[in-house]
């Protein structure tokens, strides 16, 4: 029998609007130096396109508490109030260093799941991460060795182990991981920042990247987990706590610093939404250029339901944008 259904409505055709307003607005500062300056712009350029968005949302991965950032702070109710009721996670910037200092891979994302499917990391800021695309889907363990893990990848990618490239995020705290990669004798990529670009370069095809190993942010790895989602990738986490204050607060809340969280811990649904826009070119996506009277920007969006994955390529024309707009939208 046909199957009748009228296809719904895919909320990230509208999510990447709010990247790309974010990534615009955060372009502008690319090598200035001042990371606080475009954190800020790209976050009420986003804020200002969520609205717009017809959902209830939530902010559940955010920029921090309510008293410390005015803007996107977690709990913080977004979207136009109709439609669906949902989680919402934003990182307007990943990558505020890479874009300050004027370097490749920033990025502006954001994610939207069912209202409760997302993990809430709390104040434990790292996880340990492993990431892999669809062939390793199920083929993983964060639990087990690391040389088992990229093992794993190479049989599920008919590769030898020594043509693994694994992308690592280049700080002291993953020196054993390193060590351990390089007795294994696979690849390594390391990046200075913008471990959400490097897991979803895991999930595509010709980036040249087989695995996300390493501790990172913990809101990206959310984030990460709702990409891979989407590209039928998976992603295991740890938190990780970098002291006995991390640790006392992960026992008062009732977090346990020893539990493997799959991806279906981190996002428990299978009606995902994604879309990120570069704000530097990269290797994952084309950074904002300007030209005369304009930009262009190349956007990710994802779907996980259908499994959709789309690369838009977009014009924006400043003159007709402060038209409809008026002040509101500058670019
Ligand atoms: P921000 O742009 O929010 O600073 O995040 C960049 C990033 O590199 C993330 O991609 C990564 O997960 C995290 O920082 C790592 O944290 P830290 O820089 O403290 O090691």
């Amino acid at each position: 029998m046909r199957n009748e259904q009228v296809p719904d409505r895919n909320i990230a055709m509208e999510l990447v609007r709010t990247t790309e307003a974010a990534a615009l607005a955060a372009a502008r500062w690319m090598g200035r130096g001042d990371k606080n300056a475009s954190d800020g712009a790209a976050v009420n350029a986003m804020r200002m396109m969520l609205d717009t968005v017809d959902m209830d949302g939530v902010i559940v991965i955010g920029e921090g508490e309510k008293d410390q950032a005015p803007m996107l702070f977690n709990g913080e109710r977004v979207g136009s109030g109709r439609g669906p009721q949902v989680d919402v996670a934003v990182d307007p910037i990943d990558g505020t260093r890479l874009l300050a200092l004027g370097r490749p891979n920033a990025l502006s994302v954001v994610a939207v799941a069912p209202r409760g499917t997302m993990y809430n990391p709390h104040d434990i800021f790292y996880m340990e991460k492993i990431a892999v695309g669809p062939a390793a889907k199920g083929m993983i363990d964060l639990s087990a060795p690391v040389l088992w893990n990229i093992q794993q990848v190479a049989r599920a990618k008919e590769l030898a182990v020594e043509e693994v490239t694994v992308v690592i995020l280049d700080r002291d705290r993953n020196t054993e991981i390193v060590d351990e990669v390089r007795a294994a004798g696979a690849r390594i990529r390391f990046i200075t920042d913008g471990d959400v670009a490097g897991a979803v370069m895991t999930g595509l095809a010709g980036t040249g990247v087989d695995m996300l190993l390493g501790i990172g942010g913990s809101p990206e790895g959310v984030v990460a987990a709702s990409a891979l989602k989407c590209l039928e990738g998976d992603f295991q986490a740890r938190l990780w706590a970098r002291n006995d204050e991390d640790r006392r607060y992960a026992a008062d809340h009732g977090l346990d610093l020893t539990e493997v969280l799959t991806i279906e811990h981190l996002v428990n649904s299978d009606d995902v939404f994604f879309a990120a826009s570069g704000i530097t070119t990269g290797d994952l996506l084309k950074g904002v250029e300007y030209v005369a009277g304009g930009a262009t920007s190349e956007s990710l969006v994802m779907r996980s339901r259908s499994g959709t994955i789309r690369r838009i390529q977009t014009e924006h024309h400043w003159r007709k944008l402060q038209q409809i707009s008026g002040d509101r939208y500058t670019g």
